[in-house]
């Protein structure tokens, strides 16, 4: 049984102002029909033989991910909600236990909530090819090829190849700093990880007892004392806080011998960030993204975004963010657009 496991529980900070810690990026409409959760639900549906989806959410959006769900036509899904986050490692453990519970020998695809992917059917493709490997015991991997040094991803270098599927991951190196990115790009042998997963369940939570010993001890004691409510499965908070924080990248992918990438090559993006989205977005002839009611005077490769009728109007101006909502504006230089969350840090730190 092929289960995807749909990860939402990310806060989307770098998208302030329009990603709020109420409603998260991955529940906004932000390019394309729909949602980008229902966009990840929807490319799920093109699978051949899928199971209906595990969410792993935070319950903060229990009603927001639970309505998403039901307007995407999915009413047998799984809703597993987090009282607290831990990061992706023990998002994962839940829902693979979940999975387990259906089929013990469940095949999950563990699928970020708020990518885009330029081309559902190349998607389909590499989840076809990963699916052998997958089913012999790897933890498939889907390669992107780099274009830029970027430091937010993690990075894989090919080794040999595996039949005419993919290739064994000779290295996996999360995050890197510049230097060693630009390093990697130069080399040539490297791919981004895509953060989509294909793997066997229980081939998981064996890699966590290597690798994470407590994380899967304490997650599987939070996942046996969680109970069913309405159409949720709720973890209890108390249980739950005592996993260890960590990511799959640094607490299995790294350390694993039994890691595949196989490479894809559609257009691809995590949209982390305003900048993100302004490179994945459909330009003007000018470079510019423009959203809602917008005039633009001698302006280039800028990303514009009014809020119903409020007119975002700009001149002689080149690389800018605008972004209004009816509390808050937005203006940063596209290039700084990772900082944005320092502002959100800032209206944390203020109450
Ligand atoms: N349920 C749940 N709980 N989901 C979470 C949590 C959590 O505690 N933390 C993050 N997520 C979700 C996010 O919403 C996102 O959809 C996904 O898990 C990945 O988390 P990110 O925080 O966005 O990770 P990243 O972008 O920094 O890095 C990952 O993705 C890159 C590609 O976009 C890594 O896998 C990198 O190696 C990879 O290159
Ligand atoms: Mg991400």
């Amino acid at each position: 049984m092929l289960i995807p496991l749909i990860l939402s529980g990310g806060s989307g900070t770098r998208l302030w102002p329009i990603s709020r810690r109420n409603m998260p990026k991955q529940f906004l409409a932000l390019a394309g029909q729909g949602t980008l959760f229902q966009q990840t639900i929807a490319r799920t549906r093109q699978l051949p033989d899928v199971a209906a989806p595990i969410v792993v959410a935070s319950e903060d959006h229990r009603f927001l991910a639970a309505e998403q769900l039901l307007e995407a036509g999915i009413e047998d899904g799984t809703l597993v909600l987090e009282p607290v986050a831990r990061n992706t490692a023990p998002a994962i453990a839940l829902g693979a236990l979940e999975a387990i519970k259906r089929d013990p020998d469940a095949l999950l695809l563990v699928l970020p909530a708020d990518h885009m992917i330029g081309d559902t059917q190349t998607f389909a493709a590499a989840v076809a090819q990963a699916l052998p490997l997958a089913m012999e015991g790897w933890l498939a991997t889907f390669g992107i090829r780099p274009d830029r040094a970027e430091t937010g991803f993690g990075y894989i270098r090919r080794g040999a190849a595996l039949g005419a599927h993919g290739f064994q991951v000779e290295r996996f190196v999360e995050k890197p700093d510049l230097a060693t990115a630009q390093d990697y790009l130069a080399d040539g042998s490297y791919d981004w990880n895509s953060g989509m997963f294909l793997f066997k369940a229980a081939r998981y939570l064996e890699e966590l007892e290597q690798h994470a010993p407590a994380m899967l001890a304490t997650v599987r004691a939070a996942h046996a004392s969680a109970h069913a409510d309405l159409d949720f499965v709720r973890v209890d908070k108390d249980a739950f806080a005592k996993v260890p924080d960590d990511s799959i990248d640094y607490a299995v992918m790294e350390k694993t011998t039994r890691a595949a990438v196989i490479p894809v090559s559609c257009a691809w993006s995590d949209i982390g960030s305003w900048s993100a989205l302004w490179l994945a977005g459909e330009h003007d002839s000018d470079g510019n993204l423009r959203e809602g009611d917008t005039l633009v005077v001698n302006t280039h490769n800028s990303l514009l975004r009014s809020h119903e009728r409020h007119l975002v109007a700009t001149v002689g101006v080149d690389d800018l963010v605008v972004v209004t909502t009816p509390d808050a504006t937005l203006v940063a230089h596209r290039d700084a657009a990772q900082d944005v969350k320092k502002i959100v840090e800032q209206l944390k730190a203020a109450g």
